[in-house]
Formats: structure tokens, sequence, C-alpha cells
């Protein structure tokens, strides 16, 4: 079999891709470890920047998430027993985010790149990436029947996240570095079908630690707090969950708004980056390259943004066969993970309990709340990572 890009991965980096390199007249073949149904099924995060809104209308994805989606200019900062609103849209020259989830995403993509006849590989193991460094590489892979298979291509895209295999054929000691950061918490994510407490988001600090409030629809909604990591989700009943949540954002007599919680589970906080983003024909994207806390919602957002930057040098090399862009890949690429990890861990520094004896790291964390809701140039700052930058 042969291709011009093999993309490893049909989560948002693989597809995004594909859609754009099929845009540009460029051949791809998608090859993805499990089934569309668990894709299109797992719960992930739910906040869009408006360029990865406006890119996903450029390649034709967008017409579900322009009706489905919900269009917020702000969000709210809760501390201290009170609610203070970062006006996203005033402070941003009418910048704002879109809460559409990951999966519908998913969904509208794996929909499209069907619908083109373009082919995905579904159930089907990468088991080996070679000639990275030589003209043509080799991607083999067995089906979900269990044939062996060998994907001859241009270049290999490794959009596998943060557990494929596709990192590891950077060899670790002459040329891979990788930056890792692990959490002391995770975060306690439920669904429940409850209406939504409020029109925008709350990002919450308090003593006993971090809550965000999010939405998925006017009958679902998606809510956070920060836990131990090794806690278990059985330990905690519904009712022991709302309580939670209602004491980390109340305050002035704010409520939640309750109802049975269908889904529950706890994700690590992390910070990771691997450097360079590209070894020969092999190009890094999304969480393959890097990982960011949740906190700040820049994950999926960077993965579109990775796309973006490899789907211009790769259009560029087939139209001039230059290879510039593909060179300037992994530096320009790397700047924008950089900022995303410095906003996450900031939004993560700025809203969790760290440590057991916390009276000084509260004292300072409602210092730096007062000053980012009060100074309209730190509200700035916070309010342009929290949109995102154009992308480049
Ligand atoms: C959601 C997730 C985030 O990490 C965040 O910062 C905001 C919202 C969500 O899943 O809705």
């Amino acid at each position: 079999m042969r291709t011009q890009v093999g993309i490893i991965g049909a989560g948002p980096a693989g597809l995004l891709l594909a859609q754009i390199l099929h845009l540009n007249g460029i051949e791809s073949v998608i090859v993805e470890s499990r089934s569309r149904d668990e894709i299109e099924r797992t719960i992930r995060a739910g906040v869009l920047e408006q360029s990865t809104v406006d890119l996903m209308t450029e390649i034709g994805a967008g017409d579900r998430l322009k009706r489905e989606g919900f269009v917020h200019g702000g969000f709210e900062l809760r501390f201290a027993g009170m609610g203070h609103r970062i006006d996203l849209q005033d402070l941003t020259n009418g910048r704002r985010i879109t809460v559409y989830p990951q999966h519908e995403v998913l969904k509208d993509l794996i929909a499209l790149r069907l619908g083109t006849g373009g082919p995905i590989h579904f159930e089907a193991k990468a088991t080996g990436i070679e000639g990275l460094t030589a003209e043509q590489p080799v991607v083999r892979f067995t089906t979900k029947d269990g044939e062996t298979r060998e994907l001859f291509c241009d270049f290999v895209a490794g959009c596998d996240g943060g557990y494929g295999g596709s990192r590891a054929a950077i060899p670790e000691q002459l040329v891979r570095h990788d930056y890792f950061r692990a959490y002391p918490f995770g975060w306690f994510g439920i669904l429940a079908k409850a209406p939504p407490s409020s029109e925008e988001l709350i990002y919450a600090h308090h003593e006993r630690g971090f809550a965000l409030i999010s939405t998925r629809s006017p009958e679902v909604q998606r809510m956070y707090f920060q836990c131990d990591p090794t806690d278990s989700v059985d330990s905690w009943s519904d009712d022991r969950i709302w309580n939670e949540l209602q004491t980390r954002v109340g305050g002035d007599g704010f409520e939640l708004k309750t109802g049975p919680i269908f889904q529950k589970g706890i994700i690590p906080l992390r910070s990771f980056v691997c450097e360079p983003m590209r070894h020969g024909r092999l190009f890094l994207a999304g969480d393959a390259a890097h990982s960011v806390p949740p906190t700040g919602a820049k994950g999926l957002n960077l993965a579109a943004a990775d796309v973006h930057v490899l789907a211009q040098a790769l259009a560029s090399y087939y139209s001039n066969r230059s290879t510039a862009l593909l060179d300037a890949y992994s530096p320009t690429a790397l700047r924008r993970v950089w900022r995303a990890q410095h906003f996450s861990w900031w939004m993560t520094s700025m809203l969790h309990r760290f440590h057991e004896g916390p009276e000084f790291d509260v004292k300072r964390q409602i210092a730096e709340l007062e000053f980012v809701t009060s100074s309209r140039a730190a509200a700035t700052a916070l309010a342009e990572n929290y949109v995102g930058l154009p992308l480049a």
C-alpha cells in the first residue's frame, strides 16, 4: 500500500490533518488502533478557541458546530466566595470561545473523511515505523482481521496521542528531549443530567481545592473538582460529589442545580513536551508531542494549531518541493506549545490547592486572583491566552 502521508491516529490532530491535506490535493491513509464507536463515545474536553472554530469552518466541518455549539463571551473566576467575570469579548477585540465536546468534533471529522472516500483503518495497530531518515518511510500495521500490512509513504504524521507509539520512533538518546512535570492532584470529572447552573463557565478557587462548572447542553452539565489522583470513583456517591462541588463554588448564595450523575472519572494532571517534534520524515502533532494540564482547555486547540502549521508545510513541499516550512515545523509549533504550557501551568497554579499546609499559597493565589480581576492589563493577559492566539 502506498500514499503520500501516512497518519497514525484518528484523533483531532490526525483527522484535521487528513482533511486539510485532502483539500490541498494530498493523499493520506489513517491507521487508528481504536474502533470508530470508541472514538465517538470517549468523553474529553469541550472548549474550542475561536481559531479552532474558524479552522473547522474553513475545512467544511463547521455546520453542526455552528448550530449546536455554545458561544461564550466570558467566564467567571470565583474566589473568597464571590464571582468575578472575565469579559473575553471586551478584552480581546471580540474573540470568544465555543463549548462543543471533543467527541462531537471527532464525529464531524470522521463523517467528513469517510464522505471524501479517504481511508481510515480502525482497530488497526501500528507495529513499527521505519526508514524515517531515508527516502521512503514505511508504517507497518495489523488490520482488525489480523492481517499484516505495509504502508509506504513520503511522510509520517504521528498523531496517536500521549500513549501512542510514534514518539518512540524518535531516538531518545541522540536527539529527543522529554520535558515532564506531574502534579500531585487530579480532576474528578462528572456528567450530570441537570439544567445549567450558570450561563458561563466557572473556575473556582477554594481552600478545599479547585472546581470547574462547565456545560455540554441545556440538559447535560460537565463539572470537575480537584482530587487525589489515586482516589477511586467508587468512594464518591452522588451526594458526596454535589456537597463537595457546592462547598467549593458557593459562598454568596450561589446554588448549583443538581441531578443524576451518569458518568464519573478521574484524570491525572501533567505537563509534557517532546522536543523536537520532528525526526527525519516523522512529524508529531497534538498529544503525541505534548500534553498540558486541562485548566484553561488548551489540549485540543494545540493539536489544531500544530496541524495547521504542519499542513501548510506539507502543502508547500508538494507544490514546490521546498522543505523550508517542513524544517520550520518543530520550532514554529513549539513556540505555541510552550506558550500554552505556561498558560496552563499559570491557571493551574492560581486555582489549585497545592500543599497540605496551604496558607501561604492561598494568600498568594487570592492576591493573584484579585490582580487578574481588577487590573485591566492583567485581565487582558488572561483573556488573550484563554481565547488563544490567531493561527500562524
Ligand atoms: C472543560 C474542560 C476544561 O479543561 C476547561 O478548562 C473548561 C471546560 C470542559 O470539559 O467543558
